[in-house]
């Protein structure tokens, strides 16, 4: 042993190398990888089973799934509250009407509240389904930490001054990711999750118009014609409310970076997408993303992780439901 070296009593040893452990693993606050490790090791695999179970039955779950973590956490931070029923919860907003996804988040829980009662929250079940949605349809696969609690608070009222419209200018867009501690990047590269899913005709039928004898009419001159008149053959007038249409017209059931190849050739389906190609601050970014799926992968990782992080409640913070829908109490 060199001269003048400390040495530590065991005890002591064992307690530093826990804590930098502790450290290494630990982020965003007390959030940790494998945080279910020794309580509920299965945890993980159980909600990867569900969100592979209900998909392959369901083709629109991960769509579904991947759009229920982005308006849980933009709304009193990633804790679940958007599954709570009841009388003016955030479901009843109408903002929230089209999300779906409810059922595997619950499914899920039953069997991890049989196998580890009490333990794994509704709100770490709804971050890892869409992360794992996102791999089941050809993204990437990317560790995230857990240990998130479940919120006791869901009010409708909260919705509208923290979710995104369609009609947004970039400005308020931005304004509203950063009020969540999300950069202009983050903003970029999150609505690559439009890569994925679909939508109602209402979310966009306003960018263009239909005369008496079926011509178009482009209001929005940022969006493609062939494609808006492609749109509108799926949207018609008279098209019954429920109609759907893919946010990805090119590979709608992968998660690729088609949705930024579609953006540079004016295919954005919402106003909000094709701002992300007019805006001089994202135009480069978006270009770039075009080209280079390795790097729209690469980048997913760092801002998912930013976005399930939002606002986590952990510690003696919120509970552990016994059932998404509602408060233990
Ligand atoms: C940036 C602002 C955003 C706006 C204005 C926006 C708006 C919308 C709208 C209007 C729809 C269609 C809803 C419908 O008609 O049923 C939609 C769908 C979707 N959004 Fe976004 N979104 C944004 C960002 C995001 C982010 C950050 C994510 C996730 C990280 C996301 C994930 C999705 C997914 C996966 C769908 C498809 C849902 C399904 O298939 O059921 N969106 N979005």
């Amino acid at each position: 042993m060199e001269k003048g070296a400390t040495v530590f009593p065991f005890p002591v040893a064992v307690s530093c190398l826990f804590i930098i452990f502790i450290l290494a693993t630990s982020v965003s606050g007390s959030l940790f990888f494998n945080f279910y490790a020794a309580s509920c090791p299965t945890a993980e695999l159980i909600v990867r089973n569900s969100v592979s179970s209900s998909s392959s039955s369901d083709p629109s779950i991960p769509g579904k799934l991947l759009r229920l973590v982005f308006h849980d956490c933009f709304v009193e931070g990633c804790d679940a509250s958007l599954m709570l029923l009841g009388n003016n919860t955030e479901q009843s907003d109408p903002a929230n009407r089209s999300i779906g996804g409810f059922s595997v988040i619950e499914s899920a829980k039953r069997v991890l509240e049989f196998l580890c009662p009490g333990t794994v929250s509704c709100a770490d079940i709804i971050a890892l389904a869409a992360r794992d949605a996102v791999a089941l349809t050809g993204g990437p696969m990317i560790q995230i930490p857990t240990g998130r609690r479940d919120g006791m608070v869901s009010v409708a009222s909260n919705v509208r001054p923290n979710i995104l419209d369609t009609s947004f200018t970039m400005d308020q867009m931005i304004n509203r990711f950063s009020n969540k501690g999300l950069s202009l990047f983050d903003l970029v590269i999150l609505s690559g999750a439009h890569t994925i899913g679909t939508a109602h005709c209402s979310s966009f039928r306003d960018r263009f118009q239909q005369d008496s004898k079926g011509k178009l009419t482009l209001i929005d001159k940022s969006l493609d014609s062939r494609y808006a008149n492609e749109l509108m053959k799926e949207c018609p007038l008279s098209a019954s409310p429920s109609v759907l249409v893919n946010n990805d017209p090119e590979t709608s059931m992968v998660f690729d970076n088609q949705y930024y190849r579609n953006l540079v050739t004016n295919k954005g389906l919402f106003q909000s997408d094709s701002a992300l190609l007019s805006d001089n601050r994202t135009r480069r970014l978006v270009e770039d993303l075009a080209k280079d799926q390795q790097f729209f992968f690469q980048s997913w990782g760092q801002s998912f992780l930013k976005l399930t992080t939002i606002g986590v409640k952990t510690g003696d913070e919120g509970e552990i439901r016994s059932f998404c829908a509602s408060t233990n109490a």
